[in-house]
């Protein structure tokens, strides 16, 4: 029988020193080539906002959203650790909020956790997720659910100040009952600092390669998200100009005839359809 990745598999990579490679996905068949790649930690993350549905931030994500998404993943795969994302104001109104929010994502949703966005100001937060059973994946750095407040997606802990307040940010997620954190867009030496502070996995997104594992949204990786690719994303295909071509043909065939031939087509035989012209 299949067995998901689990939280102490997780924690279990950091002391191996054994990298965590960690994507998105967000439906059926992504998150099922995902999971065929090897993926050990899928993440429905709320980036799906600008991905998938075409809003300019994850700002206007909601929870039906997320959970359409997350349920369809699930549903892909049975070895991935899948990682539901609480959308924008699904946890900061109220604990009680951030409890009934997140256990919907599992139990509806069928996520073996939740990630949310902040520091030491969601500790509390974190902590009565965590004795509710519900496991808690943090974020700090750039998390882009503030980007009002930020003024756009810019690095951050770049001054003495700021870093150290990430690094103790992250010590308040740990000591809180987080599993891991995401240290998005921050310095490579502050990331590589607080990976060597922290028991927990931390999965660095634009924050170097000092982090437990790496986290890429795969819309960035395959080229199929071209409004803008953010500078810590790597290309490995080109599958949207690969869509693009395709596509094209297809149309192209149409257009002069070519498609469909006999080939794709279902015949009758001679002697029925010779039937069939009689009767008409
Ligand atoms: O929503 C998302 O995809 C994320 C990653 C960028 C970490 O939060």
């Amino acid at each position: 029988m299949d067995k998901r990745t689990s939280v102490t598999d997780l924690k279990a990579m950091k002391k191996r020193g054994e990298k965590i490679a960690m994507l998105t996905a967000y439906d059926y068949p992504s998150a099922r080539l995902v999971e065929e790649a090897g993926v050990p930690i899928i993440l429905v993350g709320d980036s799906l906002g600008m991905v998938v549905l075409g809003y300019d931030s994850t700002v206007p994500v909601t929870m039906d959203e997320m959970l359409h998404h997350v349920k369809a993943v699930v549903r892909a795969t049975k070895r991935a650790h899948v990682v539901a994302d609480m959308p924008f104001m699904s946890y900061q109104a109220s604990p009680a909020d951030a409890l009934r929010n997140a256990g919907r994502l599992l139990k509806e949703g069928g996520a073996q956790s939740v990630k949310l966005e902040g520091g030491a100001r969601v500790a509390e937060t974190v902590r009565m997720m965590v004795e509710a059973g519900i496991p808690v994946m943090g974020h700090v750095g750039l998390t882009p659910q503030s980007v009002n407040q930020f003024g756009g997606y810019k690095v951050q802990g770049k001054t003495p100040a700021a870093a150290v307040r990430l690094l103790s940010d992250a010590m308040a997620l740990q000591e809180a009952g987080a599993y891991a954190i995401v240290l998005e867009t921050i310095p490579a030496q502050v990331a590589e600092t607080i990976t060597g502070k922290l028991s927990i996995p931390t999965i660095g997104i634009g924050a170097g390669p000092g982090c437990d594992g790496q986290v890429q949204v795969f819309h960035d990786l395959l080229g199929l998200f071209t409004d803008f690719t953010p500078r810590h994303a790597r290309r490995y295909a080109e599958v949207g100009e690969t869509i693009i071509n395709a596509v094209r043909n297809y149309a192209f065939d149409v257009q002069e005839g070519r498609f469909p031939t006999d080939k794709e087509s279902f015949i009758m035989s001679e002697t029925v359809f010779s039937d069939v012209t009689h009767l008409a």
